[in-house]
């Protein structure tokens, strides 16, 4: 065991909740929180596994996790200037934004989102890109400010949110698709040059300048202001987290002369455990991940991420349901229906503090057409939402604590930028994942991390990587 992690010896007792409904009620309870609960020991063997990971991510191409170069080296100063574009994609919304660096920390933005339809997700890929190209071109004729000559290309940072395997700054070949995006035509191809050949087709005068993964432009958006910065992470739709690791780490690192000493690494920490060696699965995640459609892949996102956490919810009250302890083992289509739990509701559902659970009921009776609940009902429901939240932030704890063990972060202040709408709308979420890295590491360690939201960061740190990709091909282009 490392020595960070064998801070504190006892695991620290979660409650059993106690409800007024039937005896069936509290035993399903009980049953739900043995099987949700990661105690003390079970967090701390998952960040031992999830730290042996990580080394075998640096040592070697092909391992579970993949710990992507990302060829991001330097650390913004703030004084970074210029105007840039950012395009988004891979979260709910696509954004195209338009960035102006003002140096000494300040910036302004102008942003549109447009919403990808169901279709384009799942279609080819150059139909997909097509759609990408006009949202630019919309947004530059639209919104963007005539900062170019007609025949300057505009340079643009694209935030492409899946696992790329990263083969230059503004290269990189699609690994898998996650998050229910599943287009044709794209894995093993360089997504930098399919969207550069649409703004082509199209006539638009957009250089892509930098690829940039979600985690490392979020990263580097928190350091621009807090250089103290040591991590990006994305607790969203999916899940994953970025940091900066020593080049004399990344043992599998073919880049050549070495003239920096330091490289963000894109973790992709999705894919962590597909062996199944220590995550906790319950049955509701095994039925969640078989009717997925990356069945086997992202076992440590689909327990944590927002686009998962409803449907985990739906397969545990309906199993309930099956056997007669919620709503008289009645359903409704509405909760029969794949993903009809939306992970939003649990939100709700967790911060309902009334004594008779109106809001929950509302949920469960108004949009979920269950014909009548009872107080016990609603509590059983209750109890499963705060429990699948909970595991989810214990797990995002264990990731971090993985990372920070690794890093040795620990000895040091550090700052820890999190985006994403189930760290910024999941009731008690940051709680439960402190409480975590305590139980791991001590409250003294632990006073020394502190987590900040870096809402929508991502589009602005893809622009500044964009802008420092740019300026080093411009110096390499004039020394030549
Ligand atoms: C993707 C990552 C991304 C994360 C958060 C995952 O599904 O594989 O590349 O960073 O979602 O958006």
């Amino acid at each position: 065991m490392i020595s960070a992690l064998s801070s504190r010896e006892t695991s620290v007792e979660h409650l059993i909740p106690q409800i007024s409904g039937t005896k069936d009620q509290q035993q399903a309870v009980n049953q739900i929180h043995d099987q949700f609960n990661i105690t003390t020991e079970k967090a701390t063997s998952i960040v031992e596994q999830f730290i042996e990971e990580m080394q075998k991510g640096l040592d070697h191409e092909g391992a579970t996790v993949p710990m992507i170069p990302s060829f991001v080296t330097g650390r913004p100063t703030g004084d970074e200037k210029g105007k840039y574009l950012a395009l988004d994609l891979g979260g709910t919304n696509l954004r195209v934004c338009e960035f102006e660096l003002k140096g000494g920390g300040l910036f302004t933005v102008h942003q549109q989102k447009y919403v990808v339809a169901e279709e384009l997700k799942t279609g080819e890929m150059r139909h997909l890109c097509d759609f990408i190209a006009d949202c630019v071109d919309n947004f530059v004729c639209e919104y963007g400010s005539d900062h170019a000559q007609a025949d300057e290309h505009l340079q643009l940072g694209f935030t492409f949110s899946f696992a790329v395997n990263q083969t230059d700054i503004n290269r990189g070949t699609l690994m898998h698709w996650t998050k229910g995006f599943n287009c044709s035509g794209a894995i093993n191809k360089d997504v930098v040059i399919m969207l550069q050949d649409a703004f082509m087709r199209k006539n638009i005068h957009v250089n892509i300048a930098a690829l940039v993964n979600d985690t490392v432009g979020t990263l580097m958006a928190n350091a621009y202001r807090h250089p103290d910065t040591s991590m990006g992470i994305i607790l969203g739709t999916g899940t994953n987290a970025a940091y900066y690791e020593k080049l004399t780490n990344i043992k599998k690192w073919r880049g050549g002369e070495q003239v920096f000493e330091e490289m963000v690494i894109n973790m992709e920490w999705g894919a962590f455990d597909r062996e199944r060696r220590v995550l906790p699965l319950t049955m509701y995640d095994n039925k969640l991940d078989r009717e997925s459609i990356n069945p086997r892949e992202q076992l440590f996102e689909k327990m944590m991420s927002g686009m998962y956490l409803g449907e985990i919810s739906r397969n545990a009250i309906l199993h309930f349901v099956d056997h007669r302890v919620l709503f008289c083992g009645l359903s409704s289509p509405e909760l029969n229906k794949q993903w009809g739990f939306e992970t939003s509701y649990m939100s709700t559902v967790v911060d309902d503090n009334s004594a008779d659970l109106e809001q929950v009921r509302h949920i469960l009776e108004e949009t979920l057409q269950i014909p009548a609940t009872t107080l016990g009902d609603r509590q059983v429901v209750q109890v499963i939402c705060k429990a699948v939240g909970r595991r989810a932030a214990r797990l995002a704890a264990c990731g971090i604590a993985g990372v920070l063990a690794h890093t040795k972060e620990l000895d040091n202040e550090s700052a820890v930028a999190i985006d994403g709408s189930v760290y910024e709308f999941f009731p008690h979420f940051e709680k439960h994942m402190m409480e975590a890295l305590e139980e791991l590491f001590g409250d003294q360690a632990t006073k020394r991390i502190k987590f900040s939201l870096a809402r929508d960061g991502s589009g602005f740190g893809a622009a500044m990587i964009a802008m420092m990709a740019h300026k080093a091909a411009l110096a390499k282009s004039k020394a030549a």
